[in-house]
């Protein structure tokens, strides 16, 4: 099988379980893991932050964040196929009593002037108050999309006079920098808090670091603890976050070329269904209308898994155990079934 359903589908690796079984250790919830908090610091320091903290999932990384940000019924902009809004089962809402509006945009991008449109900070006793913008980069529902640093930068000199402030969900950051070449800290600085994820292209089992100023993370390990997900010898999982770290950046750029020709050959029997110079990344969306549920079956009978993401768009995500031959071999069978 070749599993195309997502980057998160990754084993890890004889060397990075190596890695693993002779990580140092110690109780994580007394700040004990030297292994923890090497990588805390280390991704801290990447992104231009102060501190970070080892979490679970992006999910929590996100709930922690966007809480450092966003009181109880206050109000969170993203755009309207965010992760943060649309994949985390209410999260923001149900444990923390975040309200969001969105904004929509084919490419997932930043849109100043709907921002401009929306935010309404301080507004009264009557309409709720923007806190904060969540953004997306890369962006997964809208193809692996990668954010115009400009607009980034734009959006920063929009909310900042305003004490409007910024998360980011980078679960895909790395794919963003790999693409773009743009330094990770240069995305990182623009944002009040960041959470990228160690577990999707980079192929770690487990694991994302929220990053951000040391006074939001202290109280981020308290609510991560609060929440239950509070660890003790974290250190085995983020030993292979570090790992990840030092083998796997670099080559998602192999992913991003894998994801490139897929859509290449389906665009050579389908030009309607994807234009691949879209793919910027290791995400590639099919738009086939009605024939989305019947290629997704055929597929896995030709031993390709993909999955569905909206009415007709089928989504295909290159990884770390997807190879340039495997790549080709479902770039094969997806274009014979899209021609017939
Ligand atoms: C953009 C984005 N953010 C956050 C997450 C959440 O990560 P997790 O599944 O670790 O909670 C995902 C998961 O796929 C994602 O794609």
């Amino acid at each position: 099988m070749i599993d195309l359903r997502s980057d998160t589908v990754t084993r890890p690796t004889a060397a990075m379980l190596a890695a693993m079984s002779t990580a140092d250790t110690g109780d994580d919830v007394y700040g004990e893991d030297p292994t923890v908090r090497a990588l805390e610091e280390r991704v801290a320091g990447l992104l231009g932050h102060e501190a970070g903290l080892f979490t679970v999932s992006g999910s929590l990384a996100n709930v922690l964040g966007v809480r450092s940000l966003v009181a109880p019924g206050q109000e969170l902009l993203c755009e309207e196929r965010a992760h943060v809004v649309r994949a985390e089962l209410g999260a923001h809402a149900v444990t923390q009593g975040v309200t969001t509006r969105t904004w929509s945009d084919p490419r997932g991008h930043v849109d100043l002037a709907a921002v401009r449109r929306l935010m309404t900070p301080d507004a009264g006793p009557y309409l709720v108050s923007t806190a904060a913008v969540a953004v997306e980069n890369t962006h997964n529902f809208a193809g692996g999309t990668v954010q115009p640093l400009d607009s980034l930068r734009a959006l920063r000199e929009l909310v900042s006079p305003v004490g409007v402030r910024l998360h980011l969900d980078g679960a895909r950051l790395w794919n963003a920098h790999v693409a773009t070449g743009v330094p990770l800290a240069d995305y990182g600085r623009l944002f009040d808090t960041v959470a990228v994820c160690l577990s999707k292209g980079l192929g770690a089992p487990v694991g994302s670091v929220l990053v951000g100023p040391a006074a939001a993370i202290a109280e981020a390990r308290v609510w991560r603890k609060r929440l239950g997900a509070g660890w003790r010898q974290a250190g085995v999982l983020a030993a292979a976050g570090s790992y990840a770290l030092d083998h796997h950046v670099d080559r998602l750029a192999d992913d991003h070329a894998n994801a490139r020709l897929i859509a290449e050959a389906v665009a050579d029997v389908d030009p309607a269904a994807v234009d691949p110079s879209a793919v910027e990344t290791n995400v590639v969306i099919l738009d086939v209308g009605e024939r989305a549920a019947g290629l997704v079956a055929a597929a896995a009978e030709a031993g390709v898994l993909t999955g569905t993401v909206g009415p007709g768009l089928v989504r295909l995500i290159t990884h770390l155990d997807v190879s340039a031959e495997d790549a080709k071999r479902a770039a094969g069978v997806l274009a014979g079934l899209l021609r017939t």
